[in-house]
C-alpha cells in the first residue's frame, strides 16, 4: 500500500465521518419527515442486507447511503416529536457530539487508572444532577446502559447487606428473603430478583391504591406476615413514576416501614425522577433521604441519548461489598472510586460524556423549560378527554403521561371495548403522525400517551387528540353499521 494510497483512504474517512455528522444533524432537525413507525412487514429489513460480511472492506460512503436507504426509513423514531409511546427519549447535538468523541476516544474507564477524566466526569456530571434534583448530600452516583441494570445492582447490595454470606457461601447460607413493591412496579424488579436467585416466589406485589400508589397498609400487612414466618425484608422498591400512569409510591410511608423492618430502600425513579429538577416537582422525593439507593434515567426526560441510567447510592462502600473482586492484573494502589468495583461490568463506557454534554450544553433552566411544557400538554390534553363524551380518563394524569380510554356507543360489555381501544391504537399508529402504546389497568385496555420528546409542542397532542377522536369515530360507526341494517 503506498502512502498516496494511505493519505487517500484518510481522506476518504474524514469526509464520510462529516458525512456521517451531517446526517445526524439532518435528522435531528427533520425526523418528522418519516412515519413515526415505519410500515414495514418482519423480515424486510434482512432480506435486504447482505447475509455475510464482505471479504473487503467497502467504502464509508456506500455504507452511509445504504444506511439513508435502508435502514433509517425502517426505524421507529423515537427522535419524532409524535412519538408518544413508552417513555419517550431524545437526543440532541450535544448528546451526539459527546457519543461521537466517546467512540473516537473508545477509553475503557474500568479503573480510574485506565482513563482518569473519564472516571472523573461520570462522577462529576452524576453530582451535578444529585444536586440539581435535591437528593441528599452523600449519595454517590454512577452510570449504568439502563434502570434494569441499576435496580439489579442496587438489589444485589441490598442481598449482600441482608445476607453478609452470600459471596463466600450462596444463597443456601441466607435467610429466607422478600422483596416488596406495589403491583404497578416495573418488570426489572421481578427481573433482578430472579436473576438474583431468589426465585419471583419471594417477591410480593402490593395492591395499590385507585390512584395506582403502592398501600401503605397493605405493605405493612405483608411485612408482619413474612416476619412472624421467619422471612427477612431484603428490600422495599418504591416506584416515583410508575411505568403505567406515573403514580408515585408514598415515599415517607415506605421508608419509615423500610427502617422499621430494617429493609433496603430502594427508589425506582427512572422516568420521574428528572422531573425533581423543578422545584415544584421535589415533592417527588419527599422522604428520599430513608432511601439506600435511587435510579433516574437521564435518558428518558434530560435528552441524554439511550444508556444512560444514573444510580445513587449512599457512598461507594455498599456496592464495593457485593461487587468488588480485584484480580492481580487489575490491582492499583491510587484511593481514587474505580468504576468497575460498583457493578456487574470490568469495562465500562466512556458514559460521563454524554451527561456532561447535555447538562452544559442545555442548562438546567432549558431542561425544566420542556419538562414543564410537557406536563402541560398532559394537563391540557386530560382536560380534553375529560370533556369528550365517548372517552374516559383511565387513571389521574401524572407528569407528562395520560391515560385514557375510548368508550363507544355500540358496545358494552368490558371485553368489547377493551378489543375497541386495542383496535383504536393499531388504527393511530397505522396513520404514522403519533405513536402511542397500550397498558393494562385493573384488568382493563388502557391507552397512552407519554409526552417527553424535547421537541413535541402543542400541535403534535392535538394531532394525536385529533387522531384519536377521528378514528375513534370511524371505528364507532363501523360497530354501529351492522346494528342499524338490522333495525
Ligand atoms: C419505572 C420504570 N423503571 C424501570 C424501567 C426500565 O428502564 P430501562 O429500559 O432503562 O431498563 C422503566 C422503563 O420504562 C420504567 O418505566
Amino acid at each position: 500500500v503506498s502512502e498516496d494510497t494511505v493519505q487517500d483512504g484518510a481522506l476518504e474517512e474524514e469526509r464520510a465521518l462529516l458525512d456521517a455528522a451531517t446526517l445526524a444533524w439532518r435528522y435531528l432537525q427533520s425526523a418528522e419527515r418519516y412515519p413515526v413507525a415505519p410500515a414495514v412487514a418482519p423480515g424486510a429489513v434482512s432480506s435486504r442486507l447482505g447475509l455475510a460480511a464482505p471479504e473487503d472492506g467497502e467504502p464509508l460512503a456506500s455504507i452511509l447511503s445504504d444506511y439513508r436507504e435502508l435502514i433509517e426509513p425502517a426505524l421507529t423514531h423515537w427522535n419524532h416529536p409524535g412519538f408518544f409511546a413508552y417513555f419517550a427519549t431524545s437526543s440532541t447535538a450535544a448528546g451526539v457530539a459527546a457519543e461521537t468523541l466517546a467512540a473516537a476516544t473508545n477509553v475503557n474507564a474500568m479503573l480510574w487508572r485506565t482513563s482518569p477524566a473519564a472516571t472523573e466526569l461520570e462522577l462529576r456530571a452524576c453530582e451535578w444532577l444529585r444536586q440539581a434534583m435535591e437528593l441528599p448530600p452523600g449519595l454517590l452516583g454512577h452510570i449504568n446502559d439502563t434502570a434494569s441494570t441499576s435496580t439489579l445492582i442496587a438489589l444485589a447490595a441490598a442481598r449482600h447487606r441482608a445476607a453478609p454470606g452470600i459471596r463466600e457461601h450462596g444463597l443456601a447460607s441466607a435467610p429466607p428473603l422478600a422483596v416488596y413493591c406495589s403491583d404497578q412496579a416495573h418488570s426489572s424488579v421481578d427481573k433482578a430478583v430472579a436473576l438474583l436467585g431468589l426465585g419471583l416466589g419471594s417477591l410480593r406485589r402490593i395492591r395499590s391504591d385507585d390512584a395506582f400508589r403502592l398501600d401503605p397498609s397493605a405493605l405493612e400487612e405483608a411485612l408482619e406476615r413474612d416476619r412472624a414466618a421467619g422471612r427477612t425484608a431484603m428490600a422495599i422498591v418504591a416506584t416515583i413514576g410508575t411505568t403505567s400512569t406515573a403514580s408515585v409510591d408514598p415515599l415517607p410511608d415506605l421508608g419509615e416501614l423500610a427502617r422499621r423492618y430494617g429493609a433496603w430502600l430502594h427508589v425506582d425513579a427512572a422516568y420521574a425522577g428528572s422531573a425533581a429538577i423543578c422545584p415544584e416537582h421535589r415533592a417527588l422525593l419527599r422522604g428520599v433521604e430513608l432511601a439506600d439507593s435511587l435510579v433516574v434515567n437521564p435518558h428518558k426526560w434530560l435528552c441524554v441519548p439511550l444508556g444512560c441510567s444514573v444510580l445513587f447510592t449512599r457512598g461507594a462502600e455498599p456496592l464495593r461489598a457485593a461487587f468488588s473482586l480485584i484480580p492481580e492484573y487489575l490491582r492499583s494502589d491510587d484511593d481514587a472510586v474505580n468504576l468497575m468495583d460498583l457493578g456487574i461490568a470490568l469495562g465500562r463506557r466512556f458514559n460521563g460524556l454524554k451527561l456532561w454534554f447535555v447538562l452544559r450544553h442545555l442548562g438546567l433552566a432549558r431542561l425544566r423549560e420542556h419538562i414543564r411544557r410537557h406536563c402541560a400538554l398532559a394537563r391540557d390534553l386530560a382536560n380534553w378527554v375529560a370533556a369528550e363524551p365517548g372517552f374516559e380518563l383511565a387513571a389521574p394524569t401524572s407528569l407528562g403521561v395520560v391515560c385514557l380510554r375510548a368508550l363507544p356507543s355500540g358496545c358494552g360489555s368490558s371485553e368489547e371495548i377493551d378489543a375497541f381501544n386495542t383496535e383504536l391504537l393499531r388504527r393511530v399508529n397505522r396513520r404514522g403522525v403519533v405513536f402511542l402504546s397500550q397498558t393494562e389497568l385493573r384488568g382493563r385496555v388502557a391507552l397512552r400517551v407519554a409526552i417527553g420528546n424535547v421537541q413535541s409542542v402543542r400541535k403534535h397532542v392535538e394531532t394525536a387528540w385529533q387522531v384519536l377522536r377521528l378514528e375513534a369515530r370511524h371505528l364507532d360507526s363501523g360497530h354501529r353499521a351492522p346494528a342499524q341494517e338490522d333495525s
